[in-house]
């Protein structure tokens, strides 16, 4: 495993990924009952864009940092900004807050929205993530820490089974490094959202040229599973010939059974949010790939 999450830290794909992940906790934590994350490719948790990776990159300046100093115009991200606000605390003596520096990967956003009784798992396969999510976790008795495949944590660790809560999410937000990991990706959606049909499926997957996202939701849409939400932020404008420029074109998520009416507030959310971070304009989705209810069969 070669993937470093930090020269990725804050960058646009992480600004829809975490913004929607703190949507749903926000709705998770709108109940009293306790809830259970899994996060089957937790990394780091906590990334530093000051840090040589961040600085080499420069991928957050065009994310996070963009965005920020508009954050007053998104009230409904309240609880992810002041999240990331609190990593970042002003200098003594210095009034307001300073572009943030510290930037919360998705284990603390869960970790951020957990009760007492709400638990957290973190799964990462590779070691200096693993090390630094045990320096970050290893005291809290509410996140239980995971060093061992996604893949097969997903299938292990699905359904959450007494005492854990019965209610919750789980995130899948793989490296893509692996030629078949668009294929793993689907399998492992239909698997968990099977294995837990109550539960929630949050998977981050990236766009690019070809058919990989096309064959991707082909097979979503014949798997049987119904209430599946596919969002989509493009980085870039598509023109006749196809996406101008290099690197990612866009990503995307795939959200099953998400909370009622997710999807026109991600669907109000989507274009202030790129435009916000100067993406292009009328880029991305929000579409039923299969809707709510059962699917119709001929
Ligand atoms: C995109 S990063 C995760 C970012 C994180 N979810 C966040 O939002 O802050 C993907 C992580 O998955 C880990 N990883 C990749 N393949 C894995 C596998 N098969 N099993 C476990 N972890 C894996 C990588 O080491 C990396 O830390």
């Amino acid at each position: 495993m070669n993937y470093d999450h930090a020269f990725h830290a804050g960058n646009a794909a992480d600004v829809l990924k975490h913004a929607v992940l703190a949507l749903l906790l926000d709705r998770l934590r709108q109940k009293p009952t306790p809830f259970f994350v899994l996060d089957s490719h937790a990394g780091a948790g906590r990334h530093d864009l000051g840090g040589e990776a961040a600085q080499r990159s420069g991928e957050a300046a065009a994310g996070i940092l963009r965005l920020w100093p508009k954050r007053g115009d998104f009230p409904e991200l309240a609880t992810w900004l002041d999240t990331i606000a609190g990593l970042n605390p002003p200098p003594d003596g210095e009034a307001g807050e300073l572009a943030p520096t510290l930037y919360p990967g998705s284990p603390l956003l869960a970790a951020a929205a957990l009760r007492p009784d709400d638990r957290l798992v973190l799964v990462e396969g590779a070691e200096a993530p693993s090390i630094a999510l045990r320096r970050l976790f290893g005291r809290d008795r509410r996140v239980a820490l995971h060093r061992r495949d996604a893949w097969e944590a997903l299938g292990a660790l699905l359904p959450p089974r007494p005492p854990l809560p019965r209610r919750g999410l789980v995130l899948i937000d793989p490296a893509f490094e692996a030629a078949d990991e668009f294929a793993r990706l689907g399998e492992a959606v239909v698997t968990a959202a099977r294995r837990w049909p109550g539960g929630m499926i949050m998977a981050w997957y990236p766009v690019k040229e070809g058919n990989q996202v096309r064959d991707f939701m082909v097979d979503l849409a014949a798997s049987g599973l119904t209430a599946v939400l596919r969002v989509e932020m493009m980085f870039r404008a598509v023109s006749r010939d196809g996406w101008q420029g290099a690197g990612l074109a866009g990503c995307g998520l795939i959200l099953v059974r998400p909370p009622w009416q997710l999807d026109s507030q991600i669907a109000a959310l989507l274009p202030r949010l790129g435009k916000a971070m100067g993406l292009p304009v009328g880029g991305g989705c929000v579409e039923w790939l299969v809707p709510e209810g059962p699917a119709e069969t001929d």
